[in-house]
C-alpha cells in the first residue's frame, strides 16, 4: 500500500484515480475543478500542496507541459524528499527536460507517458512507456499496465504517436479510395480489418476509447516539420468539426 497524490482527473487522471484506488492504495486526488476530482470517491485535495504534502508517489496526468509546470511549480507544492514523480502527461521531450531539471536532487523522476485511453487505464491494460526511477515507481504502475522500458520515453511516445496518428490518417486516405473505387464501405472496413492497417481500423472504430483530436493534434504537433505524412495528419485533424470527438472522428462519415 502506497500513499499516492494523482494531480489532474480529467478522463485519464479520474481513470488512474479509480484503478489504482481499488488496487489498496491511498489515492489523494486534486483537480483544478474539485468536482472531477470528487466524482473519483477517492479523497480530495484542495490544493496540489495538500495533495502531495503526505505522497509517497505523486503522479501528473494534465493536459500539457505548461500545466504540469504550473501545477509543480507555480502551486506552492513542495514534494517531500524521497518522493517518486511519476509524469504521465503527454508534454514531449522538451518539457519533460525542463521538468526534470527544475526537480529538487532528492525527488526521483519517472517519464512515463502512456499508449491507450481510458479503458485501458479501467482494464490495467494501459502500455506505459517509462524512463528514469522506473523500479521505484513499479509496484504502482503495474495496476495500471505493461512497463515498457525505455532510454527517453517522451521521444519513444512522439514516436509511437506519430505511427498511431498517421496509420489512421492513412485508413481515412484509404477509405476516400475505397469510395472512389466504388467498393461498399463496410466490405472495405471488413476487407481492411485483415490487412496492414487493421490495428488502426481496430483503434478508429473503438466504442470504449476517449481521445480528443484536439489532444491527438497536439502530441502530433511534437513531430511537426519532419515529414509531409506527419503535415498531412495534421491537416485532417484540423479539419475534424468537433475537435473533443474521439479520434474515431477521423474516420466517422458522420462526424464530418
Ligand atoms: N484521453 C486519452 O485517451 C489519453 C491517452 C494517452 C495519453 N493521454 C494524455 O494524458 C493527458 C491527460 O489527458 P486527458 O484525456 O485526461 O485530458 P483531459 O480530460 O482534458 O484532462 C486534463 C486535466 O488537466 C487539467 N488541467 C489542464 N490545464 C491545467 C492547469 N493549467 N492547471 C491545472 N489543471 C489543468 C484539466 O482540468 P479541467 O478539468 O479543469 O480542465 C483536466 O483535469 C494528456 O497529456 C493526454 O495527451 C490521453
Amino acid at each position: 500500500m502506497t500513499n499516492i497524490a494523482v494531480l489532474g482527473t480529467g478522463r485519464m487522471g479520474s481513470a488512474v484515480v479509480r484503478r489504482l484506488s481499488a488496487a489498496g492504495h491511498v489515492v489523494t486526488a486534486w483537480s483544478r475543478n474539485p468536482a472531477r476530482a470528487a466524482a473519483t470517491g477517492a479523497k480530495v485535495a484542495e490544493s496540489p500542496a495538500e495533495a502531495v504534502a503526505g505522497a509517497d508517489v505523486v503522479i501528473t496526468v494534465l493536459t500539457d507541459g505548461a500545466a504540469v509546470a504550473e501545477v509543480l511549480f507555480g502551486s506552492g507544492a513542495t514534494l517531500r524528499p524521497g518522493t517518486v514523480l511519476v509524469q504521465m502527461s503527454t508534454i514531449g521531450p522538451e518539457a519533460t527536460a525542463a521538468i526534470v531539471e527544475r526537480l529538487p536532487g532528492d525527488v526521483s523522476f519517472v517519464d512515463a507517458p502512456v499508449m491507450g485511453s481510458v479503458d485501458a487505464v479501467a482494464a490495467g491494460t494501459l502500455v506505459i512507456l517509462a524512463s528514469g526511477a522506473v523500479e521505484a515507481a513499479e509496484p504502482v504502475l503495474r495496476h495500471l499496465g505493461t512497463i515498457q522500458r525505455c532510454d527517453a520515453a517522451s521521444a519513444v511516445k512522439v514516436m509511437q504517436m506519430t505511427a498511431a496518428l498517421t496509420a489512421i490518417g492513412a485508413l481515412h486516405d484509404t477509405l476516400e479510395v475505397a469510395a472512389a473505387l466504388g467498393i461498399d464501405r463496410a466490405a472495405a472496413m471488413e476487407l481492411l480489418a485483415a490487412g496492414p492497417l487493421a490495428g488502426a481500423l481496430r483503434r478508429a472504430t473503438s466504442t470504449t476509447a476517449d481521445f480528443p483530436v484536439a489532444l491527438a493534434a497536439k502530441d502530433l504537433r511534437f513531430a511537426s516539420g519532419t515529414t509531409p505524412v506527419v503535415e498531412a495528419t495534421l491537416s485532417l485533424l484540423a479539419a475534424v468539426p468537433d475537435q473533443q470527438a474521439d479520434i474515431c472522428a477521423l474516420i466517422d462519415r458522420e462526424s464530418r
